[in-house]
């Protein structure tokens, strides 16, 4: 049994007056809803808005299983890394979900697969949860190259993570399978194309970790997730829960797809 996980991806949004005012009408709307613990639901703001989200998560954490997440990380421990940010500061602030290899940080700023697979490692290390982020372009779907794409992305990370897979440290992981070409676009994939993916990730991980593994790691979808599509998705037995960007930024979509996660 996997609890459903919906992740708020912010990306660079946000400011101290917007993100206290997301939170106060996500106060109401998670009790309008209303939204079980069984439901993990994670915000991920930018870092600088860390400590405001901790502040207010914290004062409803007895009552929600809602955590505070990041949207990228260091592969390093600590030293001289000018502008970066380890794990271990993060932990500080009650991090628990760290989103890696989003597919915005692997084109635009060039992070390779060797790179992803450190931050996951890093993560998995401190007994975090490292969200994993995979898909391919609309180039590659077209030439049928989808499995090859996310395959190669997964096994890298599983490569350099081997150490962890004699312990249940791997159970952290969690899979965000995001295919470039929705993401922002508005074009979601069908419940059918999602699923499929998820289904042959979570194979991938039974052959190289082990079924019991696979069956508790979660593989949730990204790529213009809204209310309104959210449900299908969900229906998928795969479809763990979401990675939502665009439609996050409303606390009122949020807490619809948080709530349409569990049926
Ligand atoms: P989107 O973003 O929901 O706006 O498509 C998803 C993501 O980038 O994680």
């Amino acid at each position: 049994m996997r609890n459903p996980l919906v992740i708020a991806n912010w990306k660079m949004n946000g400011s101290l007056v917007d993100n206290s005012k997301w939170f106060d009408d996500g106060l109401s709307y998670l009790n309008l809803y209303p939204i079980s613990k069984n439901i993990d639901i994670v915000v991920a703001p930018s870092f600088v808005y860390l400590s405001q989200a901790q502040q207010y998560i914290s004062h409803i954490a007895a009552y929600y299983n809602i955590f505070v997440g990041t949207q990228d990380i260091s592969c390093a421990k600590a030293g001289a890394y000018t502008g970066e940010v380890s794990v271990e500061m993060v932990k500080d602030f009650g991090v628990r979900y760290v989103i890696v290899g989003h597919s915005e940080r692997r084109t635009r700023l060039h992070e390779d697969d060797v790179l992803v697979a450190k931050k996951v490692q890093q993560v998995l290390s401190y007994g975090l949860c490292p969200v994993l982020c995979v898909g391919e372009s609309i180039e590659e779907r077209q030439l049928n190259q989808t499995k090859d794409i996310v395959s190669r992305q997964l096994s890298v990370v599983l490569k350099y993570c081997k150490d962890y897979q004699e312990t249940d440290m791997l159970d952290n992981l969690v899979l965000a399978y995001e295919p470039i070409w929705a993401i922002g676009t508005g074009e979601v994939a069908t419940p059918e194309q999602a699923q499929e993916v998820h289904c042959f990730l979570r194979e991938q991980l039974a052959e190289t970790i082990s079924v019991e593994t696979a069956n508790k790691i979660r593989i949730i979808y990204g790529g213009s997730v809204k209310p309104n599509n959210a449900k299908e998705l969900f229906m998928q037995p795969d479809i763990d829960g979401a990675l939502v960007g665009g439609a996050s930024l409303n606390a009122d979509s949020f807490m619809q797809i948080c709530a349409l996660s569990e049926q």
